[in-house]
């Protein structure tokens, strides 16, 4: 069979609530043209993010049932740390209550100011969280990264001539970790190879460097690397995501995405002494060490989406429906990141709205007209998320404008997509009515949540 079906059936449904375009032009007016700042209940289809809002399964919801919420050493959390350690295969296991916060405890424990991590990119909280205790983001991606519209099988991967570079450059004592971030999400989504994942741990480990991988979709990459990479189409996804972290020191993971959890992640390490240090931090913060700021409830949950996620069935449906909407847009001549990664069909907004300049935020216009015109909340990943220096202050355009339609896990349906599709081919077609905005107030850093904006 050509078709490809939802390898699950639908056994509860919440209601979606339809808006008509005056009202959706009060909620946006009243959010500052920010679609992070209105209510969920005012959007139709809503692809803000693939993060936390994944359906679970009948099994996960069991095992929620079996929740063991004592304070110290739960059996949820026993069942916890066995499927981390069985699929990562590290010996030390950190729960956390989500990424950002294992991105936190990594940052405190392991950076002094001045100092450097390379990632091929980071996500907007990895960098906030280097940054924020004085040390040095750089993004290191692949030649191939820097063409949107190319089709190459690993746009993900990360530059090793510019890592071997930076490392000569800044010295390797000055570096406490290089990251690979799987798959790259700021970067459109695009996977890493095994072949870089060792290239890079080779070189890492030469300089005596740690390498830690940002794990938020390495079910997504481990089965795009299945699909796409000399010598691993028969191996087992399962066996691909043991070789891909037995590369790494360790991982970030925030199990909001391919956990299918609505909360949680964990961070895992080789280092006995730096896990010390790492707990020590996390009483402090977060949890004692065996929950983390997690409920029982949630490490069970989290225990059986970590396998679940692993279904090869499952991934081929994931892939395969994020390539159908990516598809039908570039049939459409609609200017698409290419080829599509896992989780997001990424839009070139500078593309897609050429008259409108980098600083006026072209992606930030279409998610604003794209929302007006069906209800559909998209984000934008370009200027208003990475253009202010939160060093210097200063502002200055991305090096892309684009608009990520993120694709929740087994929430929307192919019509949902299809309704997508036609409401972004109608603001398509015009074009060139759509105007470019201004910022009108903005925090310090990670404007992007909370900036208000008019249009010019
Ligand atoms: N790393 C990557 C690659 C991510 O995509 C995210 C979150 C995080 C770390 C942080 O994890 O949200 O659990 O604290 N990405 C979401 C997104 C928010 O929409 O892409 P978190």
């Amino acid at each position: 069979m050509k078709t490809v079906i939802e390898p699950f059936r639908i056994k509860m449904v919440e209601p979606i609530r339809f808006t008509t375009r005056t009202e959706r032009e009060q909620v946006l007016h009243a959010a500052g043209l920010n679609l992070f700042l209105i209510r969920a209940e005012d959007v139709i289809i809503d692809l803000l993010t693939d993060s936390g809002t994944g359906a679970m399964s009948a099994e996960a919801w069991a095992a929620l049932m079996r929740g063991d919420e004592s304070y110290a050493g739960a059996r949820s959390w026993y069942r916890f740390e066995a499927a981390v350690k069985q699929i990562f295969g590290f010996p030390q296991v950190i729960p956390t209550h989500q990424g950002r916060a294992a991105e936190r405890l990594f940052a405190n424990v392991l950076i002094q100011p001045g100092m450097v991590v390379p990632n091929n990119t980071h996500f907007d909280t990895t960098r906030a969280n280097i940054e924020a205790v004085g040390g040095k983001a750089i993004d290191l991606p692949c030649l191939e990264a820097n063409n949107l519209a190319l089709e190459a099988p690993f746009k993900g991967d990360m530059d090793v001539a510019a890592l071997e570079h930076l490392i000569a450059e800044v010295g390797a004592d000055k570096i406490p970790a290089i990251m690979l971030t799987v798959t790259n999400n700021s970067g459109g989504g695009q996977p890493v190879s095994m072949a870089n994942i060792r290239t890079v741990s080779k070189l890492a480990h030469f300089y005596g460097i740690p390498l830690y991988i940002d794990a938020c979709r390495f079910a997504e990459n481990a089965y795009l690397i299945q699909q796409r990479e000399a010598g691993y189409q028969n191996m087992p996804v399962r066996e691909i995501v043991q070789e891909m972290f037995s590369y790494a020191d360790g991982c970030l993971m925030s199990a909001k995405k391919d956990a299918f959890a609505n909360i949680g992640g964990f961070l895992c390490t080789r280092d006995d002494r730096l896990a010390e240090e790492l707990r020590r931090l996390l009483i402090l913060t977060e949890g004692f060490p065996t929950y983390g700021g997690l409920a029982g409830r949630d490490l069970d949950a989290i225990a059986v989406g970590l396998h679940e996620v692993l279904d090869e069935d499952y991934l081929h449906y994931r892939i395969r429906s994020t390539q159908y909407v990516a598809d039908q847009l570039q049939e459409r001549g609609i200017p698409v990141v290419r080829p599509s990664g896992g989780h997001a069909v990424y839009i070139d907004a500078r593309r897609f709205l050429p008259y409108i300049p980098p600083l006026q935020y072209p992606g930030q216009a279409l998610a604003v007209e794209l929302y007006l015109e069906a209800g559909v909340r998209g984000v934008e990943v370009g200027t208003v998320m990475f253009g202010r220096n939160a060093h210097t202050g200063k502002e200055k355009p991305a090096k892309w404008d684009l608009f990520r339609l993120a694709i929740p896990r087994r929430i929307y349906t192919q019509s949902h997509m299809d309704y997508v599709v036609e409401a972004i081919a109608q603001v398509w077609q015009r074009g060139e009515q759509i105007r470019g905005l201004k910022i009108v107030s903005e925090p310090p850093y990670l404007r992007h949540f909370s900036a208000r904006f008019e249009w010019i």
